[in-house]
């Protein structure tokens, strides 16, 4: 089976996971605070601070956003449910917006009827990587004090303008999720400006200690430590960062296959008419983690049928990205999301992964072409 994505893992993640088996210290510790360092140098912002997961960076980056119960939050439907929920986590109301249909992306025109005295925040998605208009969100909220939270889960080597993605945000949250380019097995990180802000972050992801557990072990002298606020167990092993520590300096090669991949993609699949494929945005470049198709209105064959096909000739798809308004956990949420429907039930994402062949290309490429041209052969009537 052609699998959908493949992380692109080897030795040198082994090798580093192993030395940091060997070093005795496995918990949050010096390699977490390397990569940290390493992920703010990539990124260009000054603080990064490692967490389990994005789900966890977008929980933290409510709090420290000092979102609470009676506040709305602008978030698209059509995202991982992650992002709603983090909403959620701190008691306050997602409020839901519909998204442009080539980038998949929340944008101040979808967002702007959403705002009431209420809002404090817009959870502004990259989805699948393509990279989200922030200057433009931002010339919209600043005024209004609505702070931007950029869901950078799957936009780790994604460019806006001239900058990587989550460098202009107040708080950026990325996933190390194996579905997204670099990985951690889980992971997650938040990228700040503000030094204060960073602090208090590293202080919640460990229970709200003013001091982390690896500076008391490698203190001369006993340290009693404090508990400054409710916390959480938020935190990255070193294994996990010594996984990533490699990764991100893979990062810039994963980015430049995948973009060549899709690239062959978009030529494979030009021919058939009125198919939309993910694409970079006027201003920026997607890193492709995934590389989605969203099929014409009148297609010869729906998105499940096609799904059908494509693993009948051994081929992993998947479903588009979901829309978190049409899910039961979210059904006291519905509102008409015309873009977002559309997509979710029209799209679907198509197989891309670092060691992915030209022979492997060829033939999703080719069974998505035949499908939609309706050119399989005819079966002859005796
Ligand atoms: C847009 C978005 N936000 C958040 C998440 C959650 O990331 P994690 O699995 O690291 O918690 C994902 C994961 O797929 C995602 O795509």
């Amino acid at each position: 089976m052609i699998p959908v994505m493949r992380p692109w893992l080897g030795e040198e993640e082994a090798e580093a996971a192993a030395e940091a088996v060997a070093s005795g210290w496995i918990a949050q510790g010096p390699r977490v605070r390397e990569f940290e360092a390493a992920f703010a140098a990539a990124i260009g912002a000054p603080h990064a601070v490692a967490v389990s997961s994005c789900t966890t960076a977008l929980h933290l980056a409510m709090i420290v956003a000092r979102i609470g119960p009676g506040d709305e939050v602008v978030v698209p439907s059509l995202s991982f449910i992650a992002t709603a929920n983090a909403v959620r986590y701190v008691g306050a109301q997602p409020v839901f917006a519909d998204v442009d249909l080539t980038t998949q992306n929340l944008t101040p025109q979808t967002v702007e009827p959403h705002l009431t005295d209420r809002t404090r925040a817009v959870i502004l998605v990259d989805q699948a990587g393509i990279p989200a208009d922030l200057d433009a969100m931002r010339t919209l909220c600043d005024p209004l004090h609505v702070t931007v939270i950029e869901d950078a889960a799957c936009a780790a080597g994604s460019r806006y303008r001239d900058r990587p993605v989550g460098a202009g945000a107040a708080l950026a949250a990325f996933s190390f999720h194996p579905r997204k380019l670099l990985t951690t097995g889980e992971g997650g990180m938040l990228v700040t400006h503000d030094g204060a802000t960073a602090a208090r972050l590293r202080r919640l992801r460990e229970h709200g200690m003013d001091i982390s557990a690896a500076d008391r072990h490698l203190s001369q002298q006993p340290v009693i430590e404090h508990y400054t606020e409710v916390g959480f167990n938020f935190r990255m092993t070193d294994i996990q960062a010594a996984v990533g520590q490699v990764q991100l300096r893979k990062l810039p090669e994963m980015v430049a296959r995948r973009r060549g991949l899709a690239r062959r993609y978009q030529e494979l699949l030009s021919g058939t008419p009125d198919l939309l494929t993910s694409d970079d945005p006027p201003h920026g470049e997607t890193n492709y983690q995934s590389f989605w198709i969203l099929l014409p209105e009148k297609a010869a064959v729906g998105r499940d049928e096609l799904m059908r096909l494509l693993a009948d000739a051994g081929i992993s798809a998947r479903r588009g990205i979901m829309a978190a308004h049409l899910e039961p956990a979210y059904a006291d949420a519905r509102a008409p999301l015309p873009v977002t429907e559309r997509l979710t039930r029209h799209s679907l994402i198509l197989p891309l992964f670092h060691d992915m062949t030209e022979a492997q290309q060829e033939h999703v490429a080719s069974v998505v072409t035949s499908a939609l041209m309706n050119s399989r052969p005819e079966i002859p009537v005796p």
